[in-house]
């Protein structure tokens, strides 16, 4: 009973975060750019720009030189949660890769690191007047949701332990829909509830902002509007005159 609706909570849970992400990310691909807005100073190459994205994904370069806290409980928690996410891929891989076994000490750490990240910035979203007037109950609550699924993991891991083998078949079993039973200690189920919200959540709520940013005009545009006259594909049409196409 338990393993099943577990299972139909999970396909549930993968299929609203793949169809929402597609259908979200679909959306911004379609959003004419009318206008030439690149974030000056831009670069004026296209090599250049993609450089500058690599720099923003991989350093959050445009935030360090905005606000360096927010940069440093950002910075440690982004990166926490990625090295958290990929020690994880031992339940969903059989044999496991080799690079993932190598990483798997520092993913208790970064277990640790992601919840200090996480405090840090909701301490600013209370502490700082200007952050906590601007704050709704949905940015507190995504802050929660993670601090919550962070700390039942370590729960797991120090206090009350759960059969990953177990846990590890149930997932297996999931990819090639296949039942095989959860065990049913209660902070796994928590953990796992949480999880399974924050998957269905993602795709609606401003934790998008990371693959969002990929459309983002004011980073992605070559700041060459001098070389090259930019215009948008239904102006073009316009401008190419009733009843034709540009
Ligand atoms: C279906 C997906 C997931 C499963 C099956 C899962 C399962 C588990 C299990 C069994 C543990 C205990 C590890 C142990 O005892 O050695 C754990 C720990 C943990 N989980 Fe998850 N988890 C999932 C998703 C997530 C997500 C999305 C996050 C973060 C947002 C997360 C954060 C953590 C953390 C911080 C720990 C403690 C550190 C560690 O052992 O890596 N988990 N998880």
């Amino acid at each position: 009973m338990l393993t099943t609706l577990y299972a139909v909570l999970f396909y549930i849970a993968t299929l609203t975060l793949v169809g929402g992400l597609a259908a979200k990310l679909l959306r911004y691909a379609r959003t004419p750019a009318p206008l030439k807005i690149p974030t000056t100073p831009a670069p004026t190459t296209q090599a250049g720009v993609v450089l500058r994205m690599a720099r923003e994904i991989a350093l959050f370069e445009s935030l360090f030189k905005a606000n360096r806290w927010i940069w440093v409980f950002g910075y440690v928690f982004h990166v926490a949660l990625l090295l958290v996410l990929l020690r994880h891929l031992r339940y969903f891989t059989h044999p496991v890769w080799e690079w993932v076994s190598l990483l798997q000490p520092f993913g208790i750490y970064a277990g640790f690191a992601m919840i200090a990240g996480l405090m840090g910035l909701w301490a600013r979203r209370i502490v700082v007047p200007r952050i906590r007037y601007i704050s709704n109950p949905s940015d507190h609550l995504m802050l929660a949701l993670l601090i919550l699924i962070g700390a039942s993991g370590l729960m797991m891991k120090f206090l009350a332990h759960t059969d990953i083998i177990a846990v590890k078949a149930f997932f297996l079993g999931l990819m090639r829909f296949e039942l095989n039973p959860l065990p049913a200690d209660p902070i796994l189920l928590v953990h796992l509830t949480l999880v399974a919200a924050l998957m269905i959540i993602f795709p609606f709520s401003k934790l998008l902002h990371g693959p969002a940013f990929l459309f983002s005009p004011g980073r992605n545009q070559v700041d060459n509007p001098r070389e090259k006259r930019h215009i948008a594909s239904w102006a073009a049409k316009l401008e190419a005159g009733p009843g034709k196409s540009a």
